[in-house]
């Protein structure tokens, strides 16, 4: 049964492929608005690598879905800087942002029982005063009902470069063309799977972030929300 006090906190959604923005537009959103953030990814990649550290199979579903279920993670927040994530306890932050747990995140993300045992993980984030979720399935499926919706793209090759950039920065060796294969496979993998395929809810706004600054974007966002005070939508 759907919750009526859950169903009415107010959600934006911000889906979109790998290096569209997303994390970093979401986080700055929802820090001006002072509302929750569901980096809903970081759940997959958070399966995807508890599933590497058991051994498990990537073939094997039904191993992988125990692993969703079994599975803890938290986020600590630490002001003014990306959250920490806890893998059953372990700091896994640094690991969880490598190109490996990506590409084993699309993988089990594409096991119909691993998003399911991770669907009701996702909505409990639906808390007072709001929530800001981002993925690739946030406004068609987790949250279809959310009164914002935004779809973030950017070229391939923008996405490459930018996610080059993070890498670099953190000290990762990465070449620009091994990133853009990456980036076009996991993308053509995450549009063509069966269950909640990537793709713009009918009723989100698209937004091309191709050449636009971080903050332009911010506030692209944040003017498709009711100004503040104004009765909610
Ligand atoms: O957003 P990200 O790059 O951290 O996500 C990693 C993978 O997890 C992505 O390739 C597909 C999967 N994913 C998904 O299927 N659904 C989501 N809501 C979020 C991520």
């Amino acid at each position: 049964m759907t919750d009526p006090v859950a169903t009415a906190v107010p959600v934006l959604t911000i889906d979109g492929p790998s290096g569209s923005g997303k994390g970093t537009i979401s986080r700055l959103v929802a820090s001006r608005l002072g509302w929750h953030y569901l980096d809903s990814g970081a759940l997959y990649r958070a399966v995807g690598i508890a599933a590497g550290w058991a051994d498990l199979d990537l073939s094997d579903a039904s191993a992988l879905v125990r692993c969703a279920f079994d599975t803890e993670v938290s986020f600590v927040d630490e002001a003014g800087e990306e959250p920490h994530v806890l893998v059953n306890g372990v700091d896994a932050t640094t690991d969880l942002r490598t190109e490996t747990a990506g590409a084993a995140a699309s993988a089990i993300a594409a096991i119909p029982e691993v998003r399911s045992a991770l669907r009701d993980r996702q909505r409990a984030f639906r808390q007072p005063p709001g929530l800001v979720a981002d993925g690739r399935d946030m406004g068609t499926i987790i949250f279809p009902d959310a009164a914002h919706k935004v779809f973030l793209t950017a070229s391939a090759e923008e996405r490459a470069e930018r996610r080059y950039k993070q890498l670099k920065e953190k000290g990762v060796s990465v070449t620009l063309d091994g990133l853009l294969r990456e980036i076009l496979a996991r993308d053509a993998r995450d549009a063509s799977r069966a269950v909640a395929p990537l793709r713009p809810a009918p009723d989100a706004v698209c937004i091309d972030t191709t050449g636009l600054p971080i903050d332009t974007v911010v506030e692209r966002v944040l003017a498709l929300l009711p100004a503040p005070g104004a009765p909610p939508v």
